[in-house]
């Protein structure tokens, strides 16, 4: 099955809401991995079945330890935990030195995400920062996803940022594909075609999957602070519509072309 990396360019687009909210609504068997190396959202944001926090130590860090071990790489699964609605979850770390201590793990780590059974891993990787220790993550993934809002200033940094992901990605050999989704009003329906003519623009090759809707009350629930259902948002709606061009990108059909 397939690794998908999602990061965001500058600033708090939203990336942890939607590597969540695709996770939770994809039709295949789908594990969110919160890698944010800053500190991770997953554990702070869910509950288990019975409405009682997550563990914060089985996870990354439970993981960390078994391949430091040199425990193989298949024995993720061990380290998930199932929240309310029944997604599986890798909770991440909760401090800097934490993420210290994984240091060397990462390349490792980024293969245990490539091999859980069974599953597409989508990955919150947090900010692309040139020193990002997830950047094994995002080099083994089948995709990276960058997302962003429409507004000039975030499209500027994404441009610069994607130019610098590119380079860094084509460096490892084997390219990996880069997709852009945007977070934008329902009515803003310009949005992904302004965004694909900047990339056209700039000689960027990157695919523009689509559009989530800008809903407040939406992200609201997906992120603990009201506990209203979540299926009826225009989020939510906008994220079973965007899964289609998302499959289509990290695992295309064969002989398909991504653009
Ligand atoms: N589709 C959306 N529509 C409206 N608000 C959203 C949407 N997605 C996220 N938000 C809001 O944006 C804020 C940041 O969301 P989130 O934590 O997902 O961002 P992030 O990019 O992961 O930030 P950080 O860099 O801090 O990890 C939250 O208040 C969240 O409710
Ligand atoms: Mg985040």
């Amino acid at each position: 099955m397939t690794l998908t990396a999602f990061v965001s360019a500058k600033g708090s687009p939203g990336v942890s809401t939607t590597a969540a909210l695709l996770a939770g609504v994809a039709p295949r068997p789908t594990v969110l991995a919160d890698l944010d190396p800053v500190g991770g959202d997953v554990v702070l944001r869910h509950r288990d079945p019975a409405g009682k926090p997550l563990a914060p130590d089985r996870g990354l860090l439970s993981l960390g330890a078994a391949l430091r071990r040199g425990q193989a790489d298949r024995v993720l699964p061990e380290h998930l935990q199932v929240v309310s609605g029944g997604l599986e979850v890798l909770v991440g770390v909760t401090s800097p030195e934490q993420v210290n201590g994984l240091g060397p793990l990462w390349p490792p780590l980024a293969q245990a995400l490539r091999a859980v059974p069974g599953r597409d891993v989508f990955a919150d990787c947090g900010r692309l920062t040139v020193g990002s220790p997830a950047l094994p993550v995002l080099t083994a993934a089948d995709g990276v996803v960058l997302v962003t809002r429409p507004h000039l200033e975030h499209l500027a940094h994404l441009r610069e940022r994607l130019r610098w992901l590119l380079e860094t990605l084509a460096l490892g050999g084997t390219p990996v594909p880069v997709g852009v989704i945007l977070i934008a009003p329902e009515r803003d329906r310009g949005a992904a075609a302004e965004c694909r003519q900047l990339l056209d623009t700039a000689h960027l090759r990157a695919t523009v999957l689509g559009t989530l809707a800008q809903d407040e009350k939406g992200a609201a629930i997906l992120t603990g602070r009201s506990d209203r259902p979540a299926g009826r948002t225009s989020l939510v709606r906008s994220a079973r519509a965007l899964l289609p061009a998302l499959y289509r990108f990290v695992d295309p059909p064969l002989g398909g072309d991504l653009r």
